[in-house]
């Protein structure tokens, strides 16, 4: 946790931006994996996280901004609790740790709140995500579950955007943290990797390294041979000679700031002469997309910008033709790039993904494309000093698209079909690395994570 002072800071701002009414944040809680006693690892919310500090389940809070009260909600321990969990401080010498001074007991919460209600007091909620929430607070507010989300409030959502969206120096600290981590379990996960093992020894690898750090996994470990499923979380696979591994791991601190980072490394000690000019391809991406970042470039342009540089490789190889501007603006480079280039990153990996892009990623000035490929980028308005992000360029040749374009021969001005049809079983390389926007300028979050080809290959031995 942090000072007392920042957590108090962040609530008066909270409550100036909303100026009236009552704001409800509901923490997480314990959740049954199997049966209720055999729980998922706690994760606590981020929202509560960053106004409340405390990383306990079955707390919520709320900010009475008419009456100027800050209330903590929760229970201290059974005697039958200490026995199974051993002692615990109180409730109130944690709710201190974050600048508060007021708890009460959650069987007050609902008439608490119900009594705000009647008074004519607004209720702000935000958009819940977990099922036990959800129930939560349709018996606090009688929204229906279907409802909630497009109920929830607008001007909260808006008020905590507006804090988290530019990290502190304390929070960059953490960030870099879990960077450092993170790039030890990449660098761990290179010089292990060796033809015959399991996809499923280099996860447990580097899931080990983020525990053992003292937080964990800031989401769940992609690392396959199957690089060009994006989002792979099947590790059954053994790796072969001739294969490259794409992994896309991080872990979170203590404090739940992520680390968000990508590297494609070959199962040979030396990319084959094809893998390597994909690969320079994407880091040249990657490279070009992070040296243009600077207060005021919109994201989406430097997304834009990268799947042009992406399609020019891509023509040199024969893979693409024509023009590349027409190329691009019509979304043919989506057949191999067919995500965003990144994303902003703090105490969710997705930073802040359950209050809706619509006020993290976009503005009122740039709103969501509907075109294949770039309809997934998740951030893309102007950039400002204090935002943390991810650049995350890719090549992927997926089998399934391909065929499904080529047999509508879709963009065969712009994809030469014949060429692709070479790279069929290519897989996938993805480069990410995490990036702060400084006042004028950015900086690549933690220590250098090997990612040239000599780089890579020095550490595949
Ligand atoms: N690194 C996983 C993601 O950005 O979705």
């Amino acid at each position: 946790m942090f000072q007392p002072s920042i957590y108090q800071a962040r609530r008066e701002r909270l409550k100036k931006d909303l100026k009236s009414g009552l704001a409800l944040f509901l923490g997480n809680n314990e959740l049954g994996m199997n049966y209720a006693g055999n729980t998922y690892h706690f994760r606590q919310d981020s929202n509560f996280l960053y106004f409340f500090g405390l990383d306990k389940p079955g707390l919520a809070a709320v900010i009475d901004v008419d009456n100027d009260r800050e209330i903590i909600f929760g229970d201290d321990l059974s005697i039958e609790d200490v026995v199974w969990m051993g002692a615990q401080p109180r409730l109130k010498t944690l709710a201190e740790q974050a600048g508060l001074r007021e708890v009460l007991p959650s069987r007050r919460l609902s008439a608490f709140v119900k009594k705000a209600r009647r008074a004519g007091q607004a209720v702000h909620f935000l958009p819940p995500y977990r099922h036990d929430n959800m129930l939560l607070l349709k018996d606090l507010l009688n929204i229906p579950v279907a409802r909630q989300k497009s109920a929830a409030s607008e001007a909260l959502i808006r008020a905590v955007v507006a804090q988290r969206s530019y990290k502190s120096a304390e929070e960059v600290a953490d960030m870099e943290r879990a960077v450092n981590v993170t790039g030890a379990m990449h660098i761990a996960a290179m010089k292990a990797a060796r033809a015959g093992q399991t996809e499923a020894e280099l996860a447990g690898l580097v899931q080990g390294m983020a525990v053992s750090a003292g937080g964990n996994l800031s989401y769940p470990v992609i690392l396959s041979v199957q690089g060009q499923i994006l989002h792979n979380h099947y590790h059954g696979n053994t790796l072969q000679p001739g294969q490259m591994v794409l992994g896309d791991f991080g872990a979170e601190t203590a404090s739940h700031y992520a680390g968000d980072i990508t590297r494609t490394f070959p199962v040979d000690r030396r990319f084959t002469p094809k893998q390597r000019a994909i690969y320079e391809i994407v880091l040249d991406a990657e490279v070009g997309a992070i040296a243009s970042l600077k207060p005021g470039i919109l994201y989406r342009d430097v997304h834009l910008a990268a799947a042009r540089r992406i399609a020019e490789g891509l023509k040199t190889l024969g893979l693409m033709q024509g023009n590349l501007d027409e190329a691009v603006a019509q979304g043919a480079h989506a057949l191999f790039f067919p995500h965003g280039l990144g994303h902003k990153i703090g105490l969710d990996v997705h930073d802040m993904e359950d209050l809706g892009e619509k006020y993290v990623g976009y503005s009122d000035a740039v709103t969501r494309s509907a075109q294949f490929g770039t309809a997934y980028l998740r951030l893309a308005r102007a950039l400002e000093p204090g935002f943390v992000l991810t650049v995350e360029p890719g090549i992927y040749f997926i089998p399934q698209l391909i065929d499904q374009w080529r047999r509508k021969n879709l963009f065969a001005e712009f994809i030469n079909y014949q060429t692709v049809a070479k790279y069929r079983n290519f897989g996938g390389i993805r480069i990410e690395d995490n990036v702060l926007i400084t006042e004028k300028s950015h900086r690549i979050l933690g220590d250098p994570i090997p990612k040239t080809v000599a780089e890579v290959e020095a550490l595949r031995g």
